[in-house]
């Protein structure tokens, strides 16, 4: 009784109340699959600082109590995360740099004045703080896989997250701050951006050691830059350029997934505060497996050009060379991101004692069905040529 209603999120849970009630409710099986959770009141822990007001039965008219600001929300991530923070009736305050376009898609996730844009600048503390005046909740979503002339690596993704826990430090109402760092975060990685995102995550638990940081492995999902660039690639150039010799292991997750690991963090009763957690998918590929998986998803005929290490990095180098030498912007890397390549050269999964979706009470998508199938549009006579996975699978046996 007691792990469902901690499922189920409700605190005010009579004890009387039994199973079978609670189910004819909440259609809940034994297990929950990322965001199919049923829908719950939030019941964020309120340590120290701060008055939560929470009314409804937790849908997106409800009120949560959660007023979060999602700093990244613009991103690829970021629309799974304030849908879902939508969802269950919160308040999200979108800062977002560029135009007035960037968040428009996001205020349809929400009621009226649910979801607010506010344009803000990253340099600028003042609109940082304006941005996170009346939010009780703190997510950092900030981060960038290549460098341009005006970012660096050190900056969007450590220094802006050290300033954003600075500010929340100073605030004193934010009861929760979550920074969404990457698997395999270290200070001797050989990627810039992985040495990046480990000196953020210090950074901020020194400020603020109640922070949870997640840290998901390579996100799949309809807008991804991983299965989708590949069968671009495929549809222009016929092959796939496959680094080192496809042997890398990698531990793809379904970004809705991610999504909910962060909604979840937040409903807990804090026990998520001051930890790390590593959030990668069920199975564990080689670069070449997911390829195979990829290829089949688009009916195409596999086809590899083996790029070995030296030569991807030879061919990814002229645009690092260049990108702080000459006068104007250079196109951003693609297939071939020397930082990538780096990070290529060792295997990134969850390691063997680490918190991951399970202590959150998620069981993560398979890769295989679903979380790929966008890839029909990549189909040679169009996305309705052939079955699909949801015609051919029975949801029950899904995943
Ligand atoms: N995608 C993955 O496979 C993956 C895997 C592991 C971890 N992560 C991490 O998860 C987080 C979200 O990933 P994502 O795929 O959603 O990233 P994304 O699609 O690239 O979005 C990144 C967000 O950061 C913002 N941003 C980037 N550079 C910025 C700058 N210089 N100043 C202010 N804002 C800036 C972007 O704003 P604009 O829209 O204005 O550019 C966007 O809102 C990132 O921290 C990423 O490092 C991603």
């Amino acid at each position: 009784m007691q792990a469902v209603s901690r499922r189920l999120g409700h605190q005010s849970l009579k004890p009387t109340a039994s199973i079978a009630s609670i189910k004819s409710i909440y259609p809940i099986s034994d297990q929950y699959h990322g965001a199919d959770q049923p829908r719950y009141v939030s019941t964020i822990a309120s340590k120290g600082v701060g008055h939560l007001v929470r009314k409804g039965t937790g849908g997106r008219s409800s009120v949560s109590g959660i007023i979060a600001t999602v700093f990244g929300a613009t991103g690829f991530l970021g629309r799974y995360v304030v849908q879902q923070l939508a969802k269950m009736g919160s308040q999200v305050l979108v800062p977002f740099r560029g135009s007035e376009d960037s968040p428009r898609h996001l205020k349809l996730m929400g009621d009226l004045g649910q979801i607010v844009p506010m344009k803000y600048n990253p340099r600028d503390e003042e609109t940082i703080k304006a941005a996170m005046a009346k939010a009780n909740v703190v997510i950092n979503l900030i981060g960038r896989e290549y460098e341009t002339r005006n970012f660096s690596f050190e900056e969007v993704n450590h220094s802006m997250a050290e300033q954003l826990a600075n500010i929340a430090k100073e605030h004193g109402g934010i009861m929760r701050f979550i920074q969404v760092s990457c698997l395999g975060a270290s200070s001797s990685s050989s990627s810039r951006l992985l040495r990046a995102k480990a000196a953020a995550e210090e950074s901020i638990l020194r400020d603020l050691p109640e922070a949870t940081i997640m840290r998901p492995a390579v996100m799949i999902g309809t807008e991804d830059r991983l299965l989708n660039r590949w069968a671009q690639f495929i549809k222009k150039y016929t092959f796939l350029p496959l680094i080192g010799d496809g042997s890398t292991k990698i531990q793809p997750v379904y970004v809705v997934d991610v999504a909910a690991a962060i909604t979840a963090a937040l409903k807990d009763d804090g026990s998520s505060m001051g930890k790390v957690y590593e959030l990668g998918g069920p199975e564990i590929f080689t670069m070449h497996e997911l390829a195979e998986i990829m290829y089949d998803m688009i009916r195409e005929w596999p086809s590899y050009v083996k790029v070995p290490f030296p030569v991807a990095k030879a061919i990814a180098m002229p645009r690092e060379l260049l990108l702080k030498r000459v006068p104007f912007p250079l196109p951003n890397p693609d297939m071939f991101n020397l930082d990538q390549i780096n990070a290529l050269a060792t295997d990134t999964v969850v390691s063997e004692n680490a918190l991951s979706f399970s202590d959150l009470g998620i069981v993560p998508h398979k890769v295989r069905g679903y979380p790929i199938e966008y890839l029909i549009s990549y189909r040679k006579g169009g996305p309705n040529f052939g079955s699909t996975v949801s015609e051919r699978m029975d949801p029950d046996a899904y995943p």
